[in-house]
């Protein structure tokens, strides 16, 4: 950051108080946070997490393209009355989601569906995103949000001048990009590495897999008998949790059918390819920070985890686009038959994917103050 911040060698310090028109300082650390080489567990490296990383070679993270991003990621000048940003609908301490069911815009207006936690954004197979699967991949998607006529309200072009009248943001795209050019590309690019970064990964089910030498099937020491008890019955088939919220990441392969609604009353991925049998189909997000993240799925329909549980055991919908998953021999509804103390376990297990550093990392918090 040497232009503005120059002369701070410690992380902790801040600098360069700098006023934007919202009358808030921007203050950054003298060298950047580290965002590109992240200390990752064991687990995180393994082939099976390796392969559904979504950052494509001409996007790498680096720390001075994530700074950026940041800024960006905070800053209301990105929607047309300047009056909310990205942080507005994805929350840290909610695990980059949103406590309303449907957020505000900025006139007021509500979204269409409940925004989505962030964390580990970066793994999922297939690179497409939101809950419909209509952005083919993250470079595309955080333009969306911006120019959305209930989100943020700006065309691209009034974006880029916004954005290029700010001086604050010339440093930062000549630490980013080599020179002070400002583009919908490398917004597109910084967001997305901003939000590529956002990596959880040192939750307590991470420590206890970490104590266990990696055998998941092992009691982790760190956890009580429920938790044990739960965690066993999410790897299980009896319940199949974790054929669709798969590897460490918990996150899914691709769209799927989980049996919300008897007639997909909201199409999901069928909205967006146009074929029947995609109805009702949605991403399967990762569910670390879950419980952080209420209310719960596309629409928020389910304020707690005891509700999201009460479902997968009693209530889901049958209908043609069910997934096979989720069905028993018989071609019915799995009927999984869990006690009181099986869903209780299954709450408490999921409970153990929160990570407090995540939320209170200040890498990842409000440079404006
Ligand atoms: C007004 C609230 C609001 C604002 C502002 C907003 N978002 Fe979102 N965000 C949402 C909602 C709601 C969804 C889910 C929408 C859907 O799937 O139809 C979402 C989804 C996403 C997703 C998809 C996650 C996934 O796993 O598929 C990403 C990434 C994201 N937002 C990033 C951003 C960024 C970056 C910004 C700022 C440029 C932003 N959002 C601004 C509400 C908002
Ligand atoms: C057939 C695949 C499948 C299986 C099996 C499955 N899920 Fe899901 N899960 C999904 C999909 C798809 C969504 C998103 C649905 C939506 O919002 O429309 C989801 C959403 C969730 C959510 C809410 C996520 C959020 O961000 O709001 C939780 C929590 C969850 N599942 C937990 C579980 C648990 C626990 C089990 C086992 C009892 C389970 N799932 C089994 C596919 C599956």
């Amino acid at each position: 950051m040497g232009l503005i911040f120059s002369g701070c060698q410690q992380e902790d310090e801040e600098f360069g108080n700098i006023e934007n028109n919202a009358l808030s300082e921007l203050s950054l650390p003298g060298s950047p946070y580290n965002y590109a080489n992240i200390d990752l567990p064991d687990h995180f490296l393994a082939n099976e997490v390796r392969r559904i990383d979504n950052t494509p070679n001409n996007n790498r993270v680096t720390d001075a393209g994530a700074t950026l991003g940041r800024v960006l990621f905070y800053d209301k000048l990105l929607s047309a009355n300047n009056s909310i940003s990205c942080a507005s609908c994805h929350v840290q301490a909610n695990g980059f989601a949103d406590e309303r069911a449907l957020s505000l815009g900025f006139e007021g207006g509500e979204t269409g569906r409940n925004s989505m936690g962030l964390a580990n954004a970066r793994y999922y197979d297939n690179g497409h995103f939101f809950w419909d699967e209509r952005a083919g991949s993250l470079e595309e998607q955080v333009l969306m949000p911006i120019q959305d006529e209930v989100e943020m309200g700006l065309t691209l072009d009034e974006l880029v001048s916004k954005i290029q009248a700010q001086e604050y943001y010339q440093p930062l795209f000549i630490e980013a990009f080599g020179d002070d050019d400002v583009t919908t590309i490398r917004i597109a690019n910084s967001l997305a590495q901003f939000v590529r970064s956002m990596v959880s990964y040192e939750s307590r089910f991470d420590e206890g897999l970490i104590a266990v030498g990696g055998n998941r099937n092992r009691d982790f020491p760190n956890f009580s008998q429920l938790e044990n008890l739960g965690k066993d019955l999410f790897f299980s088939g009896r319940t199949q949790c974790s054929n669709c919220h798969e590897t460490v990441v918990f996150s899914g392969d691709r769209a799927r059918n989980n049996g919300l609604d008897a007639r997909n009353v909201d199409l999901g991925l069928g909205g967006v390819t146009g074929n029947p049998r995609d109805n009702g189909r949605f991403k399967v997000n990762s569910v670390r920070n879950i419980d952080l993240t209420a209310p719960y799925m596309h629409d928020g329909r389910f304020e707690t985890l005891e509700e999201v549980i009460g479902f997968y055991n009693g209530n889901i919908q049958n209908n043609p686009n069910l997934d096979q998953r989720l069905r028993g021999n018989n071609g019915n509804v799995r009927r999984m038959n869990l006690n009181g103390q099986e869903r209780a376990a299954l709450v408490a297990f999921l409970k153990t994917l929160t990570d407090e550093n995540f939320i209170s990392d200040v890498k990842y918090s409000n440079p404006f103050n």
